[in-house]
């Protein structure tokens, strides 16, 4: 073991986090290597620094014209789109993140949690938590309609167990005592959640009702003596569409909630900022016994599995979505008018999913939030979906060939009841 590994594990020795950690997670550290050295050097060395494989000129990254010129003139400085990201994100970035999400998440205020640290987008945040805290064998429990991408993150990258349950209740509320009793049966006492709100693939947020019995029950098993990972992927934070939805993400309720509970939020500007090309995501800690010296600890890990898997994050991207966050004119009316035509989708929808109540070949599922809707069909989703696209020309998503995933965030307001008619018309006519 790495004397600062041995060192971070020190910090975090009887921590819920140690209990968590990988054999990765246990090796891993932030080198004192060519980063670390370089960011030593930027703040002493005034004559010259020759540190880091940066070409420079003047001060300033040595860059292709053509390339700087299709951004705005004035507008970033070739350090802020050229040059190497800090580790760990724009510090600035990484702040403003921060107020923000308390500024989303009022319940979040006065709680302690790490700095968030910046990621190459909420994919490399969630492959990032497996490598640091899933050995083989270890259990990850995820309701049974979830993104398909964790089955591939977490089950066959590090070989972790994935025990599902019923998402919804017969009465199409989420399933809390599902979660509860699928938690109880692990008899190791000791089990990583993932929870994502608004969910993909259903577009479905607990209420908040139900998100304070989520909180409950977490509690009570952890008071139980059950240690408990939480992660919520907040990949569509923001996107709720009904009053009694729960607005807060789940982390804001587990992070100072019990000793046995370690709450991890994923997020990204990906789909809150609509900037879904740009790869910037972000990983936030808290727990009720961690302490300003773990998060550093834990960001140190963090650092460390950034460093030996894609090194560094983008720069330009992380430029340009502080720079509209921080001084955009129109960063918060751009961000409403979307907010209010996904809203509007949400309802067309909505309402002309209502002439379809009675059939019985496509349920759609609860939904209230997100960019999605899901139907649990009557035949082969697979099937339809085929048949859609070369009947139709119509594409929407298979999934384990019972459901089918239509994202109506990406089809105009004017062309939803279109897309419906069709998908049940074809339905009828692929299964009959
Ligand atoms: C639930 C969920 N989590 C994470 C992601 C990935 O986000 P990113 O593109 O930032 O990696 C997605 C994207 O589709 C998603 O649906």
């Amino acid at each position: 073991m790495h004397e600062l590994a041995n060192e971070l594990n020190t910090a975090l020795k009887g921590t819920i986090v140690d209990d968590m950690f990988s054999a990765v997670g246990r090796r891993m550290f932030f080198p004192k290597g060519i980063v670390a050295q370089s960011a030593e050097a930027k703040k002493k060395a005034t004559r010259f620094n020759a540190t880091i494989g940066m070409a420079t000129t003047e001060g300033k990254p040595m860059h292709l014209s053509d390339v700087y010129s299709q951004f705005a003139e004035n507008s970033l400085t070739p350090g802020q789109i050229f040059a190497y990201a800090p580790g760990g994100g724009d510090p600035e970035l990484r702040e403003l993140w921060k107020t923000e999400m308390l500024k989303k998440n009022p319940s979040l205020q006065g709680k302690e949690f790490s700095l968030p640290i910046v990621t190459s987008g909420l994919t490399h945040g969630l492959s990032m938590l497996a490598q640091l805290f899933f050995e083989e064998g270890d259990t990850l429990v995820v309701p049974d309609l979830a993104w398909d991408n964790y089955e591939l993150i977490f089950a066959h990258q590090v070989n972790a167990t994935i025990r599902t349950f019923p998402f919804y209740t017969e009465e199409g509320a989420f399933n809390v005592d599902g979660l509860r009793e699928t938690l109880s049966a692990i008899p190791e006492k000791k089990a990583r959640i993932l929870l994502n709100f608004p969910n993909n693939p259903t577009g479905f947020t607990p209420s908040k009702d139900e998100m304070k019995r989520i909180q409950e029950v977490l509690v009570q098993l952890a008071e139980e003596g059950m240690r408990l990972m939480v992660i919520s992927d907040d990949a569509y934070f923001g996107l709720f569409f009904e009053e009694e939805t729960e607005k807060e993400s789940l982390f804001s309720f587990l992070c100072d909630a019990h000793e046995n509970i370690f709450a991890i939020k994923a997020d990204a500007a990906t789909k809150e900022e609509m900037v879904w090309g740009f790869r910037i995501g972000f990983v936030t800690y808290g727990g009720k016994a961690l302490n300003a010296g773990h998060y550093e600890a834990l960001n140190k890990k963090t650092l460390g599995i950034i460093r030996s898997t894609v090194s560094n994050c983008d720069r330009p991207g992380q430029s340009l979505v502080l720079k509209a966050m921080r001084d955009g004119k129109k960063y918060h009316s751009d961000k409403a008018s979307a907010f209010d035509e996904m809203q509007r989708r949400y309802h067309t929808i909505a309402k002309v999913l209502k002439k379809y109540e009675g059939s019985d070949l496509l349920k759609p599922y609860p939904f209230n939030s997100g960019y999605f809707m899901a139907f649990k069909c009557k035949g082969s989703a697979e099937v339809l979906r085929k048949y859609l696209l070369d009947t139709y020309q119509i594409g929407c998503i298979n999934i384990a060939d019972t459901t089918l995933r239509l994202a109506y965030c990406s089809v105009e307001c004017d062309k939803i009841e279109e897309l419906v008619d069709m998908v049940y018309q074809a339905a009828g006519e692929a299964w009959n």
